[in-house]
């Protein structure tokens, strides 16, 4: 059995799809033992409290120093025996430590085809803004390992999906991330069965 960690700071429609694939049986032998979030009212809490999973704020409030942060992150981590950390909408980038003390243990989802508009400043909406004032005919999602870099691991699995000529930003992230929401899932099944 595998314990699963999921760091979130918003809405967690990519948790949701974790959770879902775990309960439909999808991803076998796998559990989500706690859900951290960097937002204390992030709605990925209300679905984590929904499915019975245990949801624990570390922020900028109760942690104001990012260091600390790390440790009590790496402390969660530690006492729930994860064996693996999965970054879903998680909008803070992690110190080495963390990372350090979780090397390939830790994957991220990413709403572009990388290395296309990944790195420093390319998030959430802003991402869908770039591909379209880009004028690219295709974007997607990535999931990847997380190292010392922004979104420069190991790739694991992508994705891609169309651009339409009238697509918004909003559009295009809700196709994007209808993928993101098969990817996810087969990824973390993928590391539960050994094969990454
Ligand atoms: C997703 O599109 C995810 O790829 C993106 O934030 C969204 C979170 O949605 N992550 C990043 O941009 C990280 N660089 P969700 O909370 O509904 O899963």
């Amino acid at each position: 059995m595998k314990n699963i960690s999921v760091l979130v700071s918003g809405g967690g429609t990519n948790l949701q799809a974790v959770i879902d694939s775990i309960e439909s049986g999808k991803i076998p032998d796998a559990k989500i033992v706690q859900v951290i979030s960097s937002k204390k009212d992030a709605y990925a809490l209300t679905r984590a409290a929904n499915h019975g999973i245990e949801g624990v704020y570390i922020g900028k409030e109760n942690y104001p120093q990012m260091e600390d942060r790390t440790e009590a992150i790496i402390r969660a981590l530690d006492e729930k025996k994860t064996d693996l950390v999965i970054l879903a909408g998680y909008m803070s980038v992690l110190e080495p430590k963390l990372i350090e003390a979780y090397r390939n243990r830790i994957i991220n989802i990413h709403p572009s085809l990388i290395p296309k508009y990944c790195g420093k400043g390319f998030y959430g909406h802003y991402v869908h803004e770039a591909v379209l004032a880009g004028g690219e005919k295709e974007s997607g999602a990535t999931v990847h390992f997380v190292d010392e870099g922004v979104d420069t691991g190991k790739i694991i699995l992508q994705k891609s999906v169309p651009v339409m000529e009238d697509d918004t930003p909003d559009t295009l992230a809700a196709r994007v991330l209808e993928v993101e929401h098969e990817i996810l899932p087969q990824a973390v099944c993928m590391f539960c069965e050994g094969k990454l």
